[in-house]
């Protein structure tokens, strides 16, 4: 299949060119050559690659920032879905669009989890925004999938196992972590695997696609250290003692029920893909936060 992937070299789409590769034809685009939000040259760099599937991993992904830079954050979260529905639609193609765990408000009672048909209802200009992009995602084309995930990680980019490494290293006294906010750590190198299996598949619909499994941010946090073989121990506090610029979800905990429902799902369970995601990257992951 001929692939077009947006956001090719974001965490998930560095991933996603990494397992797609070898079987399919991909044309990777992403900032500074391609502005999905740019209309006129998406379309013209869509229309000259001829794609069978359009992958959109692109995104303005910085919750606290979509806050104070809202214009920024909706060009990219909104317009560039509006854009990449139309060149779809243009061309024949289908559109796989990556959506949130933050359409939701989180009020759902811990530990009950979303499924695909829950109503959504964002409490943050990032959620805002995703919600957005899966509604002119829906109303731009038929031929679409839009996966919600959550809690993503990988060996590219900025995470929160990262930003945890980093504090766990430099300044251990410092690691206090929330531990009333619950959700799924996702990989995304697993998370890409999923998504090839719903291109293969011809997938049609909203699908989450998070972990196996839910935790909290201090549980993450600690299973980390556990996976490094780091003796540091972050402590928990509470949403209110660490208060950020968005809020979020106290509970935003995915059922990927419509992949059960099809035997589509090939999401592990969080801890599992955390154990294989360190002994896979351990020594670039202590380089990178600085670390010998
Ligand atoms: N990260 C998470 O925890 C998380 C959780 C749930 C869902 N998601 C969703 O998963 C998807 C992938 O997230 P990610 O973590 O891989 O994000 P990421 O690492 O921030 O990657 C996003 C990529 O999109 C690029 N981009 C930004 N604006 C663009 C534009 N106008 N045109 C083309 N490319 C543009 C970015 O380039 P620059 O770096 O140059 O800006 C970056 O390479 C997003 O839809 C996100 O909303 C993420």
């Amino acid at each position: 299949m001929r692939i077009f992937v947006a956001g090719a070299r974001g965490q998930l789409g560095t991933d996603c060119i990494e397992v797609l590769s070898a079987d399919h034809e991909l044309m990777p685009a992403d900032l500074p050559e391609c502005d999905i939000a740019d209309q006129a040259s998406l379309h013209e760099m869509v229309e000259d690659f001829r794609p069978d599937c359009i992958l959109n991993c692109a995104g303005y992904t910085r919750v606290d920032d979509c806050e104070d830079n809202r214009e920024a954050a909706f060009r990219v979260n909104v317009t560039g879905p509006v854009n990449l529905a139309a060149s779809a639609r243009k061309t024949g193609a289908r559109l796989i669009h990556i959506s949130t765990d933050y359409v939701f408000d989180g009020t759902r009672p811990y530990p009950l989890a979303y499924e695909e048909t829950d109503p959504v209802s964002p409490i943050s200009y990032y959620g805002f925004t995703k919600a957005e992009s899966e509604r002119v995602v829906q109303a731009g084309t038929d031929r679409f999938a839009v996966l919600r995930t959550a809690w993503l990680y990988g060996i590219r980019g900025r995470n929160f196992p990262k930003a945890i490494l980093r504090r766990a290293l430099t300044s251990p006294e410092t690691l206090k972590i929330v531990d009333d906010q619950f959700g799924s750590p996702t990989w995304s190198f697993r998370l890409a695997e999923q998504i090839r299996h719903l291109i293969e598949a011809d997938a049609q619909g909203i699908f989450h696609a998070s972990s196996e499994g839910y935790c909290s941010w201090y549980e993450f946090a600690t299973a980390l250290m556990e996976e490094m073989g780091l003796s540091v121990r972050p402590r928990p506090c509470t949403t209110e003692e660490y208060p950020t610029r968005a809020r979020r979800p106290m509970n935003s905990i995915l059922e990927n029920a419509a992949l059960k429902k099809r035997g589509w799902n090939r999401m592990r369970p969080w801890r599992e893909d955390l154990a294989q995601f360190v002994s896979l990257h351990r020594d670039r992951l202590i380089e990178e936060a600085g670390g010998k």
